[in-house]
């Protein structure tokens, strides 16, 4: 860290700050990037270099950096009252409005919601209440989870084990039993020679069965999914008829399905959620990002009835539902995220995501004539470019090449912020970018390609 100036900002981060999902120790090399402000889509560092947001910061700043309306909502509910907390049967109005609106928009019909602050919170929680839910019904036996691998799902102990990424589990001796990970419904890659999509998913839900029976179904509790993989995956959509097909295999069964919304709910994928573009019908769903355009710390389980009768019979059994955190429901985040809502309200957020997805879809689309490129997939403004060494073949590179890192390196250079994944570039930009922006961002994602293309051809 020789090279950090002393005293500045860069050098106190290293002597003082541990980042999430970071080399620890390249980081005391490198030091931080120092983002200071923003404005519509672009986000600009203490240097004053403003960089156009291709994945939204971490999927979530939907309506963009900086807003005075969300800020002055902030403002004033701190003035009123700053906090209190929802434990035992005390409650505020901001969220009382939040959730009456959740079950208002909720893409199935639920009856309950119970508020969090953070995705991995969500499903942390919504874990206890498929276990809750079990025990309930005299079926403790039920516990064990089925996600996909390449999910993720949080970072918590117990959502960790959701997530299907080996190198997450790796240092912390996780995942701890009865975590289990179906195949990533990854078509484009891993579907045989003529397989149509539909053919493909079915290979997927037969291999589904064959896992709940291998390890019995009175064991498995509920299917986790994210309706467009994101994380690991990089932004992947199902092939055709995943969800149906998957879906018959879990209600055989008695399977209960648990829709991680955390980045697809709000619009993001053409619809309000992404169940509904992908034809999902969850019994919990967990949502959390866009909920509050990413300005305040919230996140939300909603539940069906058949779920909060189990929540009413234990109650009954055992008193009180013994699980919460102090800041759920938090009055300043819960006005923040209901007058969010009202914006996507305001600006039809839906047929909006809408107008742009052909415009998103063919700017992208158009990159498939790349030599790196061998697909573009997405829905609304959410999709994913898939870096490939053999596009006859469909071979990715070898992961030591570390494709993905050098296609993000350039597309920095070039003034866009992105997020990769070993061979995928996963797109997701603020809801509020606009049609020249969307070209734009395409071209400078083509740019950064070209720079790639050329460093390892050099
Ligand atoms: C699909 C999904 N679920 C859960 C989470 C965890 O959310 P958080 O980081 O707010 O805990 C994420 C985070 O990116 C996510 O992408």
């Amino acid at each position: 860290m020789t090279h950090l100036a002393p005293n500045s900002p860069h050098a106190r981060d290293v002597a003082s700050v541990l980042h999430p999902y970071t080399h620890a120790r390249r980081h005391l090399e490198t030091g931080p990037t120092i983002f200071s402000e923003g404005s519509g889509i672009y986000i600009h560092d203490d240097t004053g270099r403003a960089y156009m947001e291709g994945a939204s910061a971490l999927w979530c700043a939907s309506l963009g950096f900086a807003s005075e309306r969300l800020a002055k909502v902030a403002y004033e509910t701190m003035r009123r009252m700053g906090y209190y907390h929802i434990f035992r049967g005390a409650s505020n109005e901001p969220a009382i409005d939040l959730c009456e609106k959740l079950l208002a928009i909720a893409p199935v019909p639920m009856s309950k919601v119970l508020l969090q602050c953070s995705g991995s919170e969500a499903n942390d929680s919504a874990l206890k209440l498929v276990w809750y839910h079990w025990n309930a019904q005299g079926r403790p036996e039920k516990r064990k989870i089925i996600s996909r691998k390449a999910s993720y799902h949080g970072s918590t102990v117990a959502t960790i084990c959701l997530t299907g990424i080996p190198d997450f589990h790796k240092g912390f001796g996780m995942p701890f039993e009865g975590f289990l990970y179906a195949d990533c419904p990854h078509y484009y890659r891993d579907h045989e020679e003529g397989e149509t999509e539909e053919q493909f998913s079915q290979r997927m839900a037969d291999a589904l069965e064959e896992m709940i029976l291998r390890e019995g179904p009175d064991t498995i509790g509920a299917f986790w999914a994210d309706p467009i993989q994101g994380g690991g995956a990089g932004a992947l959509p199902p092939p055709a008829r995943y969800f149906e097909k998957i879906q018959a295999v879990l209600r055989k069964y008695d399977i209960l399905m648990v829709a991680d919304e955390v980045i697809c709910g709000f619009g993001r994928t053409g619809n309000m959620w992404g169940s509904q573009t992908c034809g999902v019908v969850p019994d919990i769903v967990t949502c959390a990002k866009a909920l509050s355009a990413a300005m305040q710390p919230i996140s939300a389980v909603l539940m069906n009835e058949r779920i909060f009768q189990s929540v009413m019979t234990q109650s009954d059994r055992l008193g009180s539902f013994v699980h919460g955190f102090t800041y759920a429901g938090h009055p300043v985040a819960a006005a923040v995220a209901l007058e969010t809502l009202r914006i996507y309200e305001e600006m039809d957020l839906v047929a909006h995501v809408k107008a742009l997805e052909p415009i998103f879809l063919r700017a992208f689309g158009a990159l498939k004539d790349h030599p790196l490129v061998g697909d573009v997939a997405g829905h609304g403004l959410m999709g994913g470019v898939e870096l490939v060494q053999d596009k006859a073949k469909r071979r990715p590179f070898p992961e030591g090449q570390k494709i993905g890192a050098k296609v993000d390196a350039h597309a920095r250079e070039r003034g866009l912020i992105l997020r990769t994944t070993a061979d995928r570039v996963a797109l997701s930009p603020p809801l509020i970018i606009t049609e020249e922006e969307i070209v734009e961002m395409a071209a400078r994602l083509r740019g950064a390609l070209d720079d790639t293309f050329a460093e390892i051809a050099a």
